[in-house]
């Protein structure tokens, strides 16, 4: 079919007689020469065709757009002045003599061979095997594969073994929904889909099978954000007899390699570390972003006293915050945009967005212009100045609320302003977050979650305090972030019976209750377990940033959209009555009537 792929041919293949297979990237008739740009997975090439070869002319004349063609002709250099250097095949093109229609094509719902158009996205899941045809697409798909081959080679180098784990299982707690498979041979039972292999590769270990990796599907029915989709895929790794700092070391020295090999681009060794509590401080955020040069400081102790009660009430509040965000020059924001910045953090929560304007911090209070000034005593102004280090021309944002509150807001506000004032500086930024809280309190439900998932081990020191006092025990996880991603996170494994247990207590999860849903995790750290930890990492996630890419959904093949569902397909779809009564289901009234479209 081809002696050579189209993006291959070079000088050095000028005179050779060649044959090419591939799709009409682009047809153009100049009256008299025929000029197609043929296009396969490597790349595209001209060729022209002349009236000379009067058969393969006339074929050339009828073809259109995404005809699948193959050609034969001689390579010839392209004449002076025609050379395009943006093009790798740039000083080439193929003369063609033989011109064969392997298959014809309908005119496609969008231009493959325009790159930044307009398309809606729905449109291009829709017909995404036509999507996936444009260079830009092509690349990202190539780059995936190469980091999956770079990531496989390091591990395969450093002992770990590849071993798959089911896909029908029980639930794993990893936060979200389970996506449930009902069992036709258990009516009433149901498989959950892994939300991640977590609980397999701690048996593993057990095992004795001392280094696990596999990649691997996930399946997780949250809501879906741009760098979340139902269906997803992890790098997931496991080792026994090696601690956090030996994991984190191996799993760095691995992105490193990956990111040399496959960008050329060195990063930084070892890589920076800061504890969750210093996370949240600085950047109100778990995964901060370090590209972003602004930072939180902490006033309530300034605010204690005042009479302005959006500050004083947080400020004396042992769960509240109040903290200031200075944004150098930004007294050049217009009213509108500290409005349009109020409603933004809004969504967050945030009942208002105080602020300062600083003209010239010299004068004092004279100097600044603020609604909030009248309720702040001098000696709060001053140390609000000095603390934030203000500057003229400054601004300083202000969120007093409870501490998770104020978190979520200026956390989201700090990465707004990074990006709308182009603050971001260059390159790579990652990361260690390490020293976790074991739990969260979750006041709507009011009981302790665990922040990573309960199998992460609490530090030594804690485990007498995980039934007394939870919120003051740390855990031995460690996140890995990646200009404000969140690439990856794991832990050192409970190993022990005894304290998995009272980690499940801690949880309200009654001792029944734990050995109806992992008795057999209990059970199996009776055998034998030994130390064990491991991580997990977000491959989408790794390759759209590597690529750039601003979605998950565009390092995917075959991605699903925000409500979940697949365009391409149309999954999810109804069944058939008779394939629910083998399964033992009976659809409740308002789902069948939606289902068949009469509701
Ligand atoms: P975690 O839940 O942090 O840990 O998941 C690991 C990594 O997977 C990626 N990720 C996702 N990517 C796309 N879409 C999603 N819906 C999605 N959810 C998670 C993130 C995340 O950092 N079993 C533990 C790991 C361990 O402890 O070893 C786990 O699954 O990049
Ligand atoms: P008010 O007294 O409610 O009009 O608020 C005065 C200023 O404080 C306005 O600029 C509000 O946006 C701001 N503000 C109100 N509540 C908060 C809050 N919880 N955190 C930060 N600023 C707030």
């Amino acid at each position: 079919m081809r002696t050579h792929f189209c993006g291959e041919i070079r000088a050095t293949d000028i005179g050779s007689e060649i044959t090419l297979s591939g799709w009409v990237h682009r047809r153009r008739d100049h009256g008299g020469v025929i000029f197609i740009d043929l296009r396969d997975r490597e790349g595209l090439i001209q060729v022209v065709f002349d009236p000379d070869a009067e058969e393969a002319f006339a074929t050339a004349e009828r073809v259109r757009s995404e005809y699948v063609l193959r050609v034969t002709g001689k390579v010839r250099a392209r004449p002076e002045g025609t050379e395009n250097p943006e093009l790798p095949t740039g000083e080439v093109e193929l003369l063609g003599r033989k011109l064969e229609i392997l298959n014809t094509a309908e005119t496609p719902p969008f231009q493959v061979d325009v790159e930044d158009q307009e398309v809606s996205e729905e449109l291009r899941l829709r017909y995404r095997y036509i999507d996936l045809r444009r260079p830009q697409m092509l690349e990202r798909l190539k780059l995936r594969s190469e980091v999956v081959r770079v990531l496989r080679n390091f591990l395969d180098d450093n002992g770990f073994m590849d071993i798959e784990t089911p896909m029908l299982t029980r639930a794993t707690p990893e936060g979200a929904r389970d996506y449930l498979v009902p069992s036709r041979t258990h009516p009433g039972s149901f498989f959950a889909l892994p939300q991640s292999p977590q609980l397999f590769k701690q048996l593993l270990m057990m095992s004795g099978l001392e280094r696990y990796y596999q990649i691997v599907r996930c399946f997780r029915d949250e809501d879906l954000r741009a760098d979340r989709q139902p269906e997803f895929t992890q790098l997931d790794i496991e080792t026994s007899f090696m601690d956090e700092e030996q994991i984190m070391a191996l799993m760095e020295g691995m992105m490193r390699g990956l990111f040399r090999r496959v960008l050329g681009v060195e990063l930084p060794d070892p890589f920076p570390r800061i504890t969750h509590a210093e996370a949240m401080r600085r950047f109100a955020s778990d995964k901060p972003d370090l590209r972003i040069p602004l930072e939180l400081v902490d006033v309530a102790d300034l605010l204690v006293d005042v009479e302005f009660k959006v500050f004083s009430g947080p400020a004396n509040d042992p769960a509240g915050r109040v903290a200031a965000l200075r944004l150098p020059q930004g007294g050049k924001l217009s009213r509108k945009e500290i409005d349009d910045y109020t409603r933004f953090v809004g969504i967050y929560g945030a009942k208002g967005l105080a602020y300062i304007k600083v003209n010239d911090p010299a004068k004092g209070r004279e100097g600044l212009q603020s609604p909030i000034l009248k309720f702040l005593p001098d000696v709060a102004i001053d140390g609000i100045m000095s603390r934030t280090g203000a500057e003229a021309g400054d601004l300083i944002f202000f969120g007093a609320d409870k501490a998770a509150v104020v978190n979520e807001s200026l956390g989201a506000l700090r990465v707004r302003l990074g990006h709308d004032c182009g603050l971001l500086e260059k390159g790579w930024r990652p990361l260690w977050v390490v020293d976790f809280p074991m739990f969260e309190w979750d006041e709507k439900e009011r009981r302790w979650y665990s922040l990573h998932h309960p199998f992460t081990s609490p530090k030594d020191e804690h485990v007498d305090r995980l039934e007394s006092d939870p919120g003051a025990c740390h855990s031995r996880a460690y996140d890995m972030v990646l200009n404000g991603t969140e690439l990856g996170g794991g832990s050192m494994r409970i190993y022990r019976a005894d304290v998995q247990q009272r980690v499940f207590r801690a949880l309200g999860i009654d001792d029944q209750e734990a050995q109806d849903k992992f008795g057999f995790l209990l059970e199996a750290l009776k055998y034998g377990c030994p130390p064990h930890g491991g991580v997990a990492f977000g491959l989408d996630r790794l390759v759209m940033l590597m690529s750039d890419a601003h979605s998950i959904r565009d390092v995917m093949a075959f991605p699903k959209t925000q409500s979940a569902a697949c365009l391409l397909t149309q999954a999810p779809s109804p069944v058939s009555d008779a394939q629910l009564r083998e399964l033992g289901i009976r659809l409740r009234r308002s789902v069948a009537k939606e289902s068949t479209g009469e509701g």
